[in-house]
């Protein structure tokens, strides 16, 4: 057993909504050259692998029976550049935020909004990131793995990827069957912004700001971040909890007769996205304080873990959430943390 391999590893400080979690081995990955000595001790021991980046999107079971691998590799590479536009290599381990950040510097543009997303970079492709009116897969042109049986290396194109909204292969047909080592982005060199996202518009035309630059943009999108999500650092959370759902165009209008309020989104494909934390907020969620496991109070479609309760706990709200948001509207809402560690 390598020496730098861990057992009956505590993973609480480990995800984000601070749940306690054990797992039976644990490798916190460095260098690429740990993987293959990793790998034989998993394959030796039975032990299937779990993949972790910063524990921002998931939910880990009181015990994990697996080697749990957590991406730690830095680094940082431009691989070419033309007058406007840069081609970045970013391993897997570098915060997400860190890596906006430090384009912002640059002077390398496209990320600003999603400027303060928890996480590392090699799990911004498992849920293809959004927010603000951008996606990841607006930028992603490869991503460079690790297959997790054979050990060799897997090259896949953005295309590959088949990304959608909160959706990839990397959480179908290949879930927990590759290693993110690192991912390909293509930014540009020029100031445009993407200022379309309603929220984003209107928080920078109440700021007086009315031709944004990409710095504007980013500051914009933290500010509309800290004034509504809690920063898991303080109150444990895991984002948004439940994917908005997406309907067909007669499902949302039949629901709008009724609810006349419900917040819907038009997509380009003529389907149409429905507020989630609307549907939770009217069940009367918020209003539920006094219990350990929460919605957020300025946003329902973050489940809060104060008191830091097991997974079981947490799982157990998300079902009543969505059992309820079921009753009364029909509508199943689709957990987006990734759950580890129940059959
Ligand atoms: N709303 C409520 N109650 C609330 C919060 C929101 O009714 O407590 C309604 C409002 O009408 C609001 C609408 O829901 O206009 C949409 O809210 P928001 O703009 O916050 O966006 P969201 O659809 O709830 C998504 C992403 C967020 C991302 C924002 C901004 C998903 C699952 N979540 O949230 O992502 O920051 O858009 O683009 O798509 C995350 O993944 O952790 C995350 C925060």
């Amino acid at each position: 057993m390598p020496e730098w391999l861990q057992r009956d590893k505590n993973l609480q400080l480990l995800n984000t909504l601070a749940v306690p979690s054990r797992a039976e081995a644990f490798v916190s990955l460095q260098h690429p050259l740990q993987l293959p000595a990793a790998l034989d001790y998993a394959h030796g021991e039975g032990l299937p692998v779990v993949v972790l980046g910063q524990g921002s999107n998931v939910l880990l079971a009181e015990r994990l029976e697996a080697l749990v691998i957590m991406q730690n590799c830095l680094g940082i590479e431009r691989l070419k550049q033309q007058d406007d536009s840069i081609w970045l290599r970013v391993a897997a381990g570098e915060n997400w935020h860190g890596l906006v950040n430090w384009c912002m510097r640059q002077g390398y543009y496209g990320l600003e909004n999603l400027a303060l997303i928890p996480g590392a970079a090699g799990a911004a492709p498992v849920q293809n990131i959004g927010a603000y009116g951008v996606e990841l897969a607006s930028c992603l042109e490869q991503v460079h793995c690790i297959d997790l049986h054979t050990g060799e290396p897997v090259l896949l194109a953005a295309q590959d990827c088949r990304f959608a909204y909160r959706d990839s292969i990397f959480k179908r047909s290949q879930a927990d069957q590759l290693l993110i080592q690192s991912v390909d982005l293509k930014l540009s060199r020029l100031a445009r912004v993407q200022v379309d996202y309603p929220a984003l518009k209107n928080y920078l035309e109440s700021t007086g700001v009315h031709e944004p630059g990409p710095q504007q943009v980013f500051e914009a999108v933290v500010q509309i971040r800290r004034s509504k999500l809690p920063d898991p650092a303080e109150i444990p959370n895991a984002g948004s909890f439940f994917k908005n759902p997406v309907l067909s165009a007669v499902q949302a209008s039949k629901l709008q007769s009724r609810w006349r309020l419900l917040p819907v989104y038009p997509q380009p494909d003529g389907s149409v996205r429905i507020a989630a934390a609307w549907l939770i907020e009217q069940c009367g969620f918020k209003q539920r304080q006094a219990q350990p496991v929460q919605v957020h109070a300025r946003h329902a479609l973050v489940i809060t873990n104060p008191l830091r309760r097991g997974g079981s706990e947490v799982r157990a709200y998300a079902e009543q959430i969505i059992a309820e948001v079921h009753g009364r509207f029909g509508i199943t809402l689709e957990q987006e943390p990734r759950s580890y560690g129940w059959v």
